[in-house]
């Protein structure tokens, strides 16, 4: 099942209204799998995603570490973010071997976020219950943003 949940429309000028938007309606998801073409603005929004939650750790692409972690306070509890990229990964198996199933399985638990850039690199890892969000580029400015709630059931 796939349900189609929110749709936003941002430039680099209007995407706080983006994020606010996107993290009222999904803050009780915990994994989210962000996918679109390189140079889509996965890492600008996921960036400025941390920025509104008042990460405290600097935020980064982790296209070489695959996994950046984060932290944040949440009713003044820490939560934990990983933030992670799948570019580099050629398969499941892969994934598996660099403990990505790891930081899923920590995401069932409260408190534990994941941002996954690049899902498609190894989908078959991906727990029964997801947030798919896609980013289009509409032209240099201005970005397209399908949210999907994902149930494999
Ligand atoms: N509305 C917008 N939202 C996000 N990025 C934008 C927007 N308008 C322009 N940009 C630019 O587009 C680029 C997006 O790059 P970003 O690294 O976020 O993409 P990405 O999807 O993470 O790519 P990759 O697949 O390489 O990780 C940045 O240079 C950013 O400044
Ligand atoms: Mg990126």
């Amino acid at each position: 099942m796939k349900q189609n949940i929110l749709e936003l429309t941002y430039t680099l000028e209007t995407i706080d209204i983006a994020v606010k938007r996107f993290w009222e309606t999904l803050n009780n998801h915990t994994v989210f799998a962000f996918s679109g073409e390189m140079g889509a603005g996965k890492t600008t929004f996921i960036h400025r995603l941390c920025d509104f939650l008042a990460v405290e750790d600097t935020v980064s692409s982790p296209t070489f570490a695959l996994v950046n972690e984060y932290h944040f306070l949440e009713v003044n509890r820490d939560s934990i973010i990983y933030h992670m990229d799948w570019y580099r990964l050629k398969s499941e198996e892969e994934a598996m071997g660099a403990g990505m199933e790891d930081y899923l399985v920590q995401a069932g638990k409260k408190q534990v976020r994941c941002f996954i850039e690049w899902p498609e690199k190894a989908m078959g890892i991906m727990p029964l219950a997801y947030v798919f969000i896609q980013i289009e580029a509409i032209d240099m400015y201005q970005r397209n943003m399908r949210v999907y709630l994902v149930n494999k059931d």
